[in-house]
């Protein structure tokens, strides 16, 4: 028996996407512009641009996206036909409350995430929800500083309360923060996206991140009391995006290098999972003479919102040596403001310079679950790349398989030879769309093709890549077929 035949049953294969790189209709159903609604397109090495407001002069890729809102039917459709057993989404926060701070929430927006839910569950589907993945309300990021202000925090459990009010009996599986930690590195991108913040002249950037941070980490724990209370039954995870850093060789300096910087990836799960502060961060806020707002009470907060589960992405890691140049470059979102990064010279990169490592992925699955003990989900993994269609109008798309294959092995290993408890996998961009760091469609990772290009043309026709039926037959054979 091989070891992806080995996997539970009941493993939860799947697909995923958010709701901003996917839904379009930003201002259909009363929804408010969120921070992703400014963001213009960028390239591979040119950054996206945030625009102080939606100008009609400006394109903006995500506000059509791939129009799943008005397509979500026929897409889903597609899903069942390749057995997905779980999908994850996200719910914009501004389709519920269109600025963020309304009393009462947009029935219009909550009745969308209804008729959506509904529709998966009736083709046997089971929805993941992440409550916000990159899209806070730009209201709440112009007029509040985003989670800089602790009013935020009361907001997003406003928010939180009303989703799992709403939805409670047809999702189980919850997120609170897609990707918490990659604003670690304060790369100006995500900290807007995380987090609705942008940085003054004069501040210091880390400080910031870690008070909007901390907001966050309190915003998390209440949701999971509060999701616990509404319903003990449902699974509230935290969402951490895993890039391992290895060190560059057994030297003990790149040894302890490595160990130092793999606290950016693990900071925010360990207050997530443990319900408190680990005390290397205690430490250097107290060494920079920090004040990250902390405030009495704050530790029961977090001490009541531990989670339920991990969700994780995956897609590369990257590696450290202790005297390579220090100068950290946060405008790469790659190595992203890891100073002593070098590249590995035992892995190669995508187009886009992110280093391919199937075994990385087994590594990973094995740190996080030596570390926390619960359970773990893979909730995205996949291969971004140019698709052509060929002139009979099928799209071959080897290496995407060739890449999922691989860290489909991985992880099975690390389920069946490890003993690493693991919820499901569910490969990122199931169906095409918006690149999150690029703002391109070209940067593509679907099994399902859109037509639609980083200008905004094409019919937004779907259409099978070879990887879907790939994919289709992995799942009916419960992962006998690789
Ligand atoms: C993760 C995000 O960082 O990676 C997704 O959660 C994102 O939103 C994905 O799309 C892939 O990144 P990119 O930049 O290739 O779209």
């Amino acid at each position: 028996m091989s070891a992806t035949t080995a996997l539970p049953k009941d493993f939860l294969w799947g697909g995923a996407v958010a709701a901003h790189q996917l839904e379009g209709g930003w201002d259909a159903g009363g929804k408010g512009p969120s921070v992703v609604d400014v963001l213009t397109a960028g390239a591979h090495g040119v950054p996206r641009r945030i625009t102080a407001d939606v100008d009609p002069g400006e394109f903006y890729p995500n506000q059509v996206a791939a129009d799943f809102y008005h397509r979500f039917r026929e897409d889903i459709a597609l899903f069942a036909e390749m057995g997905l057993k779980c999908f994850r989404t996200s719910i914009a926060w501004t389709r519920i409350f269109p600025r963020g701070d309304e009393a009462e929430p947009n029935e219009e927006g909550l009745r969308f995430y209804d008729e959506l839910f509904d529709e998966l569950l009736a083709h046997g589907i089971e929805p993941v929800i992440t409550l916000s993945h990159f899209e806070m309300p730009l209201h709440l990021a112009r007029e509040y500083g985003g989670f800089r202000s602790r009013e935020v925090v009361g907001l997003f459990e406003r928010f939180a309360r009303v989703c799992f009010e709403r939805y409670h009996t047809k999702v189980k599986y919850w997120m609170t923060f897609n990707e918490i930690n990659n604003q670690m590195d304060t790369n100006a991108l995500f900290l807007w996206t995380n987090s609705g913040v942008t940085i003054a002249p004069g501040e210091n950037p880390t400080e910031v991140m870690y008070r909007a941070g901390h907001h966050e980490l309190l915003a998390s724990a209440r949701a999971v009391a509060i999701g616990h209370e509404i319903d003990p039954s449902l699974q509230i995870g935290a969402m951490i995006s895993h890039v391992p850093i290895y060190p560059f060789s057994c030297d003990p300096a790149d040894m302890m290098a490595a160990v130092v910087a793999n606290r950016a990836r693990f900071f925010f799960p360990d207050v997530h999972v443990r319900g408190e502060y680990p005390r290397y961060a205690l430490k250097e806020f107290e060494r920079n003479g920090w004040d990250v707002g902390i405030l009495e009470g704050d530790a029961a907060i977090l001490a009541a919102g531990k989670v339920d589960y991990v969700g994780f992405s995956y897609y590369m890691s990257v590696t450290v040596k202790a005297d390579a140049a220090k100068e950290a470059d946060a405008a790469d979102v790659v190595t992203g403001g890891l100073p002593g990064a070098v590249p590995n010279p035992h892995i190669e990169a995508t187009e886009w310079g992110w280093p391919i490592d199937p075994v990385g992925l087994r590594y990973t699955l094995n740190v996080l679950y030596d570390r926390y003990q619960v359970r773990l989900f893979i909730v995205e993994n996949g291969f971004g790349a140019v698709d052509t269609i060929a002139a009979d109008g099928a799209i071959h798309d080897p290496e995407r398989i060739t890449y999922l294959r691989e860290h489909i092995e991985q992880m099975a290993l690390a389920v069946t030879q490890d003993g690493v408890e693991l919820l499901g996998y569910t490969p990122w961009g199931i169906i095409d769309l918006v690149s999150f760091t690029t703002g391109e469609m070209k940067k593509r990772y679907g099994m399902i093709y859109v037509d639609r290009d980083n200008e905004g043309n094409g019919t937004l026709e779907r259409r099978r890549k070879d990887s879907f039926e790939w994919f289709r037959r992995v799942i009916a054979s419960g992962g006998a077929h690789l």
